[in-house]
């Protein structure tokens, strides 16, 4: 049951009414965050998006009739609140409220519609568990914290859209309904009714059609735009999520990085206030390996890995040797002030790299008066240890870390045992931004599973020039005009300079293990349009959810997000994805292969 608000209009936001408005007679209208009843007085704290403003009933001054019903009311019920804007009395002014030092005194109250006590209380303070928040999602998202992220992504896809229309920039939607497009995750398909037995798929990003319209003379393409990949999720992968994606015309990797940085530095000095400082570092690939065991390191922190496998080549302890005999390496961190980590602390470490298939972890600790202490010091002369610990850089209060395995798995163990320490010794803070691009990827990678190359990038990413006479010689060792942007250890945006020549196009296909008749059933369109004038072209484009979770300090892109899934792709709230009628799946002429045992389980 609710009230009309006829003959009411809003006339103030209630986080918006300060001292400025007090003698003014002001209309609200918003939400019970709470009421409080004393006898004679009655308070309630109505919000909106802006905040929250109290109203004040008084027994003595309002009617019978008003007061009775300001009693009535519950937490979340809407309420319109007529009334004067007074100041607030010595005693009553909360300094913690931006409205504190002012209350409406009510001269009218309508119930516009009530609530039921809702299944978890709407304040930041109050933990609930995700399925909760996300059955209920309108509920969370009443939270001021949910909604200054959501705000925070609506102002950043404003900034986004304003500078990049001052660079010339076309925003130009591109299809959802479309041929596969690869970007190696799986597809979300779509059947067809008036093609039984054929699906589209929803995109996995726009890359061919933007490429595409580079062809049509677009010059400049950008769209914010949902992308869909059928793929495991974590913290920062959701099934949908949103790109800021562009494509330009007749540049180069250098002119894409210039772009892109002066974009950051707009969109985290308008909607934050901070100043980036530009260029970005650079580190090619390789760098980054070597020196963070990742092609994504957080820059806000040490622990970079050494190779010593030169220092213990020829010594006896058979875990090193026989990594470096199957062409492996011994790689280290120096945990500069870890030395006093108790065996538990220094324990868990080891068990925290198992995860990363490391089979274990080394350790030296040097003590305060320079002495070692290692569960490996028996495999070692005393004269070795030391200049392990001399190569290492490590002084007393040290602890050297040590994994010994194919490059493989030393940088994943050693780049995540970096970041896990970093977390430990909680060295890192949300609000600094620590800027990087990773330049010159592997064109291809070796898949051990496949047992053929596979794109790094996508495989319409260009070769290096100097490197294209590997591509006949020695493809694993070609490196790509790729980069990816990267903030404080997430890949924020990725992007590349594409193949603009047929030769080197049908070459990549090749090392792909495409047959002719593959890549022309698959990316045909693509290279009949590249058959009419190709401009060269490049573009990248970045994780918008990612963005904004690492401009709001969140800690997945779930909680920006309006409507995120489950870890389980499931939607809380509205139990997508479900059965369908079966009238639907005769018209598509699907037929569902599920045991009717496998549809009681779910
Ligand atoms: P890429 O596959 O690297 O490149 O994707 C670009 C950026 O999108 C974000 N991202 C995701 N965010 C949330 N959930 C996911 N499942 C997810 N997957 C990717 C990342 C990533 O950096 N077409 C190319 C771009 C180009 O070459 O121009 C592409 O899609 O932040
Ligand atoms: P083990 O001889 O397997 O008991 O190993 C002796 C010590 O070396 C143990 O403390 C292990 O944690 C460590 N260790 C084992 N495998 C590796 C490895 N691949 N790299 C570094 N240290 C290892």
């Amino acid at each position: 049951m609710g009230e009309s608000m006829t003959g009411l209009r809003r006339s103030h936001m209630c986080g918006n009414i300060t001292e400025k408005n007090i003698g003014e007679t002001v209309t609200v209208m918003g939400w019970v965050q709470r009421k409080r009843n004393l006898g004679q007085l009655v308070f309630i704290a109505l919000r909106d998006n802006t905040g929250v403003v109290q109203a004040a009933f008084d027994e003595a001054s309002t009617d019978k009739e008003l007061f009775a019903k300001a009693e009535s009311v519950k937490s979340e019920y809407v309420l319109a609140i007529k009334g004067k804007v007074c100041e607030r009395t010595e005693g009553n002014i909360n300094e913690n409220m931006k409205t504190g030092h002012i209350e409406i005194i009510a001269e009218e109250l309508r119930i516009l519609s009530e609530s039921e006590v809702t299944p978890f209380q709407i304040d930041d303070s109050v933990t609930v568990s995700d399925e909760l928040r996300l059955k209920y999602r309108y509920l969370d998202l009443r939270r001021p914290s949910n909604f200054k992220n959501i705000k925070l992504r609506n102002d950043v896809a404003q900034t986004v859209r304003k500078f990049l229309e001052n660079e010339n920039f076309l925003e130009i939607e591109t299809p959802m309904l479309i041929k596969s497009t690869p970007e190696g995750a799986r597809d979300y398909l779509v059947p067809s009714r008036v093609h039984p037995g054929t699906f589209y798929a929803l995109p996995q990003s726009p890359q061919l059609f933007k490429q595409i319209l580079m062809v049509s003379g677009m010059d400049k393409y950008f769209q914010i735009v949902k992308c869909f990949r059928d793929e495991d999720l974590r913290a920062d992968r959701q099934p949908e999520f949103t790109q800021i994606d562009m494509e330009m015309s007749f540049v180069e990797v250098d002119d894409v990085i210039d772009v892109n940085e002066r974009l950051i530095k707009t969109v985290f000095k308008e909607n934050l206030g901070v100043d980036v400082k530009t260029p970005f570092r650079r580190m090619t690939y390789k760098e980054a390996m070597e020196r963070f065991g990742s092609d994504k390191p957080d820059l806000r922190f040490g622990f970079e890995l050494k190779d010593i496998s030169d220092v213990v080549r020829g010594t006896d302890f058979v875990v090193f040797k026989n990594a470096l005999e199957a062409g492996g390496s011994v790689r280290a961190i120096n945990a500069n002030g870890c030395g006093s980590f108790p065996r538990k602390q220094i324990d868990s470490l080891v068990e925290f790299v198992k995860t990363y298939k490391a089979k274990g972890l080394a350790w030296i600790g040097v003590n305060e008066d320079g002495s070692l202490k290692s569960q490996i010091a028996k495999f070692f002369t005393p004269e070795k240890l030391q200049e392990i610990v001399d190569k290492m850089e490590a002084k007393p209060g040290d602890l050297i870390l040590i994994c010994a395995d194919k490059d493989k798995v030393v940088f994943d163990a050693l780049g995540a045992l970096r970041c896990e320490l970093a977390k430990r010794l909680e060295l890192t803070k949300a609000d600094e931004f620590n800027f990087l691009w990773v330049t010159e990827f592997p064109m291809l990678e070796w898949d051990e599973e496949e047992n053929r190359y596979v794109a790094v990038h996508h495989p319409f990413t260009s070769p290096m020039d100097e490197d294209i006479p590997l591509l006949d010689t020695d493809p694993g060792k070609v490196r790509a005009k790729a980069y990816d942007m990267v903030l404080n250890g997430v890949e924020l945006g990725g992007g590349s300079i594409r193949i603009h020549r047929n030769d080197i196009q049908k070459k990549m296909f090749e090392l792909l293990g495409l047959k002719k008749e593959e890549a022309e059933e698959k990316f045909g369109y693509l290279l009949e349009a590249f058959k009419y004038g190709v401009p060269p072209h490049g573009g990248l484009a970045f994780g918008f959810d990612r963005m904004i979770m690492l401009m709001s300090g969140a800690t997945t892109i779930r909680d920006v997000i309006a409507f995120p899934k489950l870890k389980d792709a499931s939607c809380a709230m509205s139990n997508a994805p479900d059965v369908v009628d079966e009238k639907q799946l005769e018209e598509l002429g699907i037929c569902i292969k599920v045991s009717e045992e496998e549809n009681k389980e779910d």
